[in-house]
């Protein structure tokens, strides 16, 4: 039986940065499941698909070939056979992203994905329902987080450094508008699964929180 480990919580709490560096470290793969939701948004949005008509976006999912292989330790998203990787982290997906994964037959279609990949190896796997629906059994969950204002300054910092302005405020506002809809959508919203580990960033470096998941992680297996 493979060991998974299942992190989730809000945007923007540091879930990929430290889950990569964590499952490098212990030798096991890192499933990023925010950047399949983020690849079936692009197709709709490269499609001209509004991604609130939730009837268009269900009919055409089944047309997105999602999948993901790893080259050199690194998660490639392929879209119908096309790496993407480089077109899913814009504000503009980010939102659209948002709005898609509300709709259950996309969730469904990327569930069964997550589930066989997990099934087959020893993973971490991020995302916002991966405790409570995606790998119910799985032996360690986390749930990490972070202030809205601690989040909105790390994203203002990571895309400033690639030289795109940006607006400290409005960052923060759509974080929250995210976090309140990734939080009260009907399917499988973001909450701490009863049996997860609590852990805020707020206040703590990238390498504290990434050595504190390997001690737990250690801990379980
Ligand atoms: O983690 P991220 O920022 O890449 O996620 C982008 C969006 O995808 C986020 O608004 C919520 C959604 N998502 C989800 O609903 N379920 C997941 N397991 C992962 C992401």
């Amino acid at each position: 039986m493979s060991f998974n480990v299942a992190i989730d919580g809000p945007a923007g709490a540091g879930k990929s940065t430290v889950a990569k560096e964590a499952a490098k470290r212990l030798g096991m793969i890192y499933v990023d499941t925010g950047a399949m939701y983020r690849a079936m948004a692009l197709y709709m949005l490269r499609k001209g698909i509004d991604p609130a008509d939730q009837e268009a976006v269900a009919a055409s999912c089944g047309q997105a070939d999602i999948t993901i292989r790893y080259e050199g330790g690194v998660q490639v998203v392929l879209l119908n056979g096309e790496n993407v990787n480089s077109f899913l982290r814009t504000e503009e997906v980010g939102k659209a992203t948002s709005v898609i994964s509300a709709i259950p037959a996309v969730r469904k279609k990327l569930l069964e994905l997550q589930q066989a990949l997990a099934a087959k190896q020893d993973c971490l796997m991020d995302g916002r329902d991966i405790g409570t629906c995606v790998l119910p059994g799985a032996q360690l969950k986390i749930y990490l987080t972070a202030d809205s204002a601690v989040r909105a300054k790390r994203r203002y910092d990571e895309l400033t450094a690639k030289g795109q302005v940006c607006d400290l405020k409005q960052i923060q506002a759509d974080i929250e508008e995210r976090d309140d809809r990734d939080m009260h959508r009907e399917i499988s919203p973001l909450v701490q699964a009863p049996d997860a580990v609590l852990v805020d960033t707020s206040r703590k470096t990238q390498e504290e929180v990434v050595r504190q998941i390997i001690e737990l992680c250690l801990e379980r297996r």
